[in-house]
């Protein structure tokens, strides 16, 4: 019942017209999985040209970020409506850089999180642990807690609306992957968490996606996990043949 959901995060890569060309051959593979969802996330300055290069196409565009505020006085800051006015569908939140290298903390999450719904953007909430946490046993200690800062400000009647990206921190850009059965294991205990405040049929409309060093070889094992719904796709989105590899096998598990 959960539409497969495979997002590349472009991170701080790509200008406008490279990343113009690449949402193009995004756009012709997607052609061929009409079962999944597909969203790429551009550079601030890369959205205009990527949501025009996918006129037509059911691939939608994210922001990487946004602020909480409509506007303001907040240099360099870039409003949740004015993506949507830019064309995004979609806004990643929380993702770990921006909680490790900006300080962003569970409460400007949370407030980001207002935000988007306010501006009628469908959020990618990012939550995980990292290395020294797992290793300390903490795991999901640290993604219950991170998961509480969203379900507080969340309504149930929006859950089919909300993603949550599981991105364990030791994971991404490292080419070290969480195995099928650990990302399934927190993937689980987040649906419980969600089923425990929304109940279990809101709970199941939410999209969980597992993030870090997704790749052509380990999507299809991923995304064959019960709770494990799509992918939130770093390095292997800049190149169009790993993402096209990606959502296709995405598309054979949603078949
Ligand atoms: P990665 O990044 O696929 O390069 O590990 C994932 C992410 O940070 O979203």
């Amino acid at each position: 019942m959960r539409r497969i959901f495979i997002a590349g995060n472009w991170k701080m890569h790509l200008e406008g017209r490279q990343a113009a060309e690449l949402a193009r051959q995004v756009a012709r593979q997607a052609e061929d999985c009409p079962g999944i969802d597909v969203a790429v996330a551009p550079v601030f300055t890369a959205i205009v040209p990527v949501v025009e290069a996918l006129a037509g196409s059911p691939v939608m565009v994210a922001g990487q970020n946004c602020h909480w505020e409509e506007k303001g006085a907040f240099t360099g800051e870039v409003a949740a409506e004015m993506l949507a006015a830019a064309g995004c569908r979609l806004v990643i939140i929380g993702h770990s850089e921006r909680r490790q290298y900006f300080g962003e903390t569970d409460e400007t999450v949370g407030r980001k999180l207002q935000a988007a719904l306010r501006a009628g953007l469908l959020p990618i909430v990012c939550l995980g642990e990292s290395l020294e946490q797992r290793d300390a046993g903490q795991t999901l200690d640290v993604v219950g807690r991170q998961l509480e800062a969203v379900l507080a400000v969340f309504p149930s009647e929006q859950a089919s609306r909300l993603t949550i990206a599981y991105e364990p921190v030791w994971a991404i850009g490292t080419g070290r992957t969480a195995t099928a059965g650990q990302a399934q294991e927190v993937h689980t205990f987040i649906r419980q968490r969600l089923a425990d405040k929304f109940g279990p049929d809101p709970a199941g409309q939410v999209r969980i996606q597992y993030g870090g060093s997704v790749k052509p070889g380990n999507a299809a094992e991923l995304l064959s996990q019960p709770d494990i719904d799509g992918a939130l796709v770093g390095g292997a989105s800049l190149q169009a043949d790993s993402f096209g590899a990606i959502m296709r096998a995405a598309e054979s598990q949603g078949a």
